[in-house]
C-alpha cells in the first residue's frame, strides 16, 4: 500500500469518475464498490491513509478527497436518475406500435364565421358586443316599431315564456339595448342566438345565429351604408364578388334592403342552389327608421343611421359547402373533424 502515492489513487478516482458518468445500471453497481467500497474502495483506501501522511500533506490529500467524496455522491445520483428515466423508453420499446393519436380541437364552422364577420366590421370601426337571449316584448318587437299585431310578433313564430317575455325572435333588440344606453357615434356588430318556432328541416332550425350590425353617427347616409357592406362582403368572400341590393320592407329600417351576393357556387352563372338566378341573399339591412331612434332616445333629425341582420348558419352553408342546416347543430364528430386544420 505505502507503494502507491496519493496521487497514482486520486488518478485511479479520476478514471473510475469518467466511466462512472457513462455507466450502465449493473457497472454502476460495481462502480461504486470500487470506489466506496468499505475494505477496498479506492477513495475509502485514500481516506484511510490520511492518518500515515505528514501533517501538511495531510490537509491537502483530505481536502481533494472530500471534495472528490462530493463529487462522486452527485455523479452518482445524477446517473441513477438518467437510468430510472430511460427505463420506460429502453429496449422494451416496440418502435412497430401504432401511436395514440392526440385529439386536436377545432373551431366550428359558425364560430369561424361569426369571428370573421366581425373582425372585419372590427376594421371598419365596429365593436362586438352581445345582449340576452330572453328579452321583453318591448325590446324585440315595439320599440323597433313592430307593432304586437304584426305577423313577426304572432305566437306563431315566437317562443314566448311568460306574457310579455319571449326568447328573441332576431337580435335586433341589442339595437335598442345599445342606442337607449350609449349617445353616437355607434358601431357595433352583434353575434347571437336567436330562436323562432320553425320546423326543423334541411333550411331551418327553430334556433339559429344572426350577426346583427348598427352604425349610428351625424350625417351617415345611403352612401356609407352601401360602401360598408361592399368592403364586408369583397373581404368576406373574394375581392371581385358583386353585391346587389334589392328593395325589400323591415318595419325598423327605411329604406329597407335585401342585400345578395354572387352565388359562390357558380361566381354568378347560375346554378342550383342560386335557383339559377346568380345570387344568394345573404342579409336584411336598411336605413335605421326615424321611428327606432326616436324611441330609443335619439334624435332623428341629428342622427341617421344604417343597421343589418345576417345569418351565419346559411353563409357557412355557403362558404364550407353544407348542404343541411341541421349538420351544424347535431355534434356529430364525423362532421366536426373536417374542420380541424
Ligand atoms: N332583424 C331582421 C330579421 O331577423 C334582419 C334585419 C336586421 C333587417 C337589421 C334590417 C336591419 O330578419
Amino acid at each position: 500500500m505505502a507503494t502507491v502515492s496519493p496521487d497514482d489513487q486520486f488518478e485511479a478516482v479520476e478514471r473510475t469518475l469518467v466511466e462512472l458518468r457513462e455507466a450502465g445500471a449493473p457497472r454502476l453497481a460495481e462502480l461504486k464498490v470500487e470506489l466506496l467500497g468499505r475494505k477496498q474502495g479506492l477513495l475509502t483506501q485514500i481516506l484511510r491513509s490520511l492518518s500515515t501522511l505528514e501533517p501538511e500533506e495531510r490537509r491537502a490529500v483530505g481536502q481533494r478527497a472530500n471534495q472528490l467524496k462530493v463529487e462522486i455522491d452527485a455523479v452518482i445520483g445524477q446517473r441513477e436518475q438518467e437510468l430510472r428515466a430511460g427505463e420506460s423508453s429502453g429496449e422494451d420499446v416496440d418502435p412497430t406500435m401504432p401511436g395514440r393519436r392526440s385529439w386536436r380541437g377545432a373551431i366550428h364552422p359558425v364560430t369561424a364565421v361569426i369571428d370573421d364577420v366581425c373582425e372585419i366590421f372590427r376594421e371598419l370601426g365596429f365593436s362586438r358586443v352581445t345582449g340576452p337571449e330572453v328579452e321583453t316584448d318591448a325590446y324585440n318587437f315595439t320599440k323597433l316599431n313592430i307593432p304586437l299585431d304584426h305577423p313577426a310578433a304572432d305566437m306563431h313564430d315566437t317562443f314566448y315564456l311568460s306574457p310579455g317575455i319571449l326568447l328573441r325572435t332576431h337580435t335586433s333588440p341589442v339595437q335598442a339595448r345599445t342606442m337607449e344606453q350609449h349617445k353616437p357615434p355607434i358601431r357595433i356588430v352583434v353575434p347571437g342566438r336567436v330562436y323562432r318556432r320553425d320546423p326543423f328541416d334541411a333550411s331551418h332550425a327553430p334556433v339559429f345565429s344572426q350577426i346583427e350590425g348598427l352604425a349610428v353617427d351625424e350625417g351617415i347616409t345611403f352612401v356609407e351604408f352601401k360602401a360598408a357592406l361592399d368592403y364586408f362582403a369583397k373581404h368576406f368572400f373574394s375581392a371581385d364578388t358583386e353585391v346587389r341590393f334589392r328593395p325589400s320592407f323591415f318595419p325598423f329600417t327605411e329604406p329597407s334592403a335585401e342585400v345578395d351576393v354572387q352565388c359562390q357556387m357558380c361566381r354568378g352563372s347560375g346554378c342550383a342552389t342560386c335557383h339559377r338566378t346568380g345570387f344568394l341573399e345573404i342579409m336584411g339591412a336598411g336605413m335605421v327608421h326615424p321611428a327606432v331612434l326616436e324611441n330609443c332616445g335619439i334624435d332623428p333629425e341629428r342622427y341617421s343611421g344604417y343597421a343589418f341582420g345576417m345569418g351565419p348558419e346559411r353563409i357557412a352553408m355557403l362558404r364550407y359547402g353544407i348542404p343541411d342546416i341541421r349538420m351544424l347543430f347535431q355534434n356529430d364528430m364525423r362532421f366536426l373533424r373536417q374542420f380541424v386544420e
